[in-house]
């Protein structure tokens, strides 16, 4: 096996352009950090999962394409004076946006599972949450961030009225598994606002799609499923989130998504 730091034989592809999609995203937060400092910030991470308005016309140059279809779910309605829990977290965008419209805590979560397929797929070494320490000293946030697996968040002994896990649950081996932690962890009434792979199935059949490694995005074999509506219904079932609304399910540069809100019925 390749160690991650020798990225020198790996076969790599460019680092994309930000996406002016990417960059309306980023606006919706604009942290309006003095110039200098934002430059200094933008340079100090060799690359980006999430573009950050830094300060006017000073972006991080983030690799995500367009979460635009997302926005909906991210209004101050849901996360004022609520606790967040947010996995996957990357470079921090979501936890950042949830702090920002008054959630009273957050907890952002990575595996920092990144730093591989980053290496391999654009042979650049990252430091773990380098983006995200980053931008949370540039801005004195309260988010706090902790290295797990998103499979052990029963270990946080706390729960949270909304637990945002987006694109995520394709990258996990169990998805059964991983909601049922996030479940566990909610407050009553609490609910998980999810975004995932798409499946271009009918909506109403129960299956998951299942990924042959690279086949999703080349180097990248972290990407093993596809859901459907009603597959992510029935998973929802097998741990008590019974009450699905699927907002929405688009086509995002060729790759299906789905975003979706999954609370108890009960
Ligand atoms: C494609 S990125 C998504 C980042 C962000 N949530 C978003 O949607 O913009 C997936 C992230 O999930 C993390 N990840 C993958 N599997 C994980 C796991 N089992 N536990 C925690 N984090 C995981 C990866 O390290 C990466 O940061």
């Amino acid at each position: 096996m390749l160690e991650v730091s020798d990225t020198s034989a790996l076969v790599v592809e460019p680092i994309p352009e930000t996406s002016l999609d990417e960059r309306l995203v980023a606006d919706t937060w604009a942290i309006g950090a003095p110039a200098g400092e934002a430059e200094r910030v933008r340079d100090s991470v060799p690359l980006w999962f999430h573009t950050f308005a830094l300060s006017p016309g000073v972006y991080t140059p983030g690799i995500a394409r367009d979460h635009r279809y997302r926005l909906p779910v991210l209004g101050a309605d849901r996360f004022a004076g609520r606790s967040v829990l947010d996995v996957g977290a990357f470079d921090g965008f979501y936890s950042f946006v949830a702090e920002t419209r008054g959630a009273r805590r957050v907890v952002a979560v990575d595996n920092e599972q990144y730093i591989d397929w980053v290496a391999a797929r654009f042979g650049v070494t990252l430091e773990a949450g380098a983006g995200f320490r980053a931008i949370a000293e540039l801005t004195d946030s309260q988010v706090e961030y902790r290295r797990m697996d998103a499979l052990d968040v029963r270990e946080l002994d706390e729960q949270f009225d909304v637990a945002l896990c987006f694109g995520i649950l394709h990258r996990v081996t169990d998805p059964v598994a991983m909601l049922r932690a996030l479940a566990d962890r909610l407050s009553p009434g609490g609910e998980v606002v999810l975004e995932t792979y798409g499946s271009r199935l009918p909506e109403d059949v129960p299956a998951l799609e299942v990924h042959a490694p690279g086949d999703v995005y080349a180097r990248d074999d972290f990407v093993y499923w596809g859901f459907t509506p009603e597959s992510l219904r029935r998973l929802g079932c097998v741990v008590g989130l019974e009450d699905i609304e699927v907002i929405d399910q688009v086509e995002i540069d060729g790759h299906p998504r789905i975003l979706a809100v999954l609370r108890s019925a009960r």
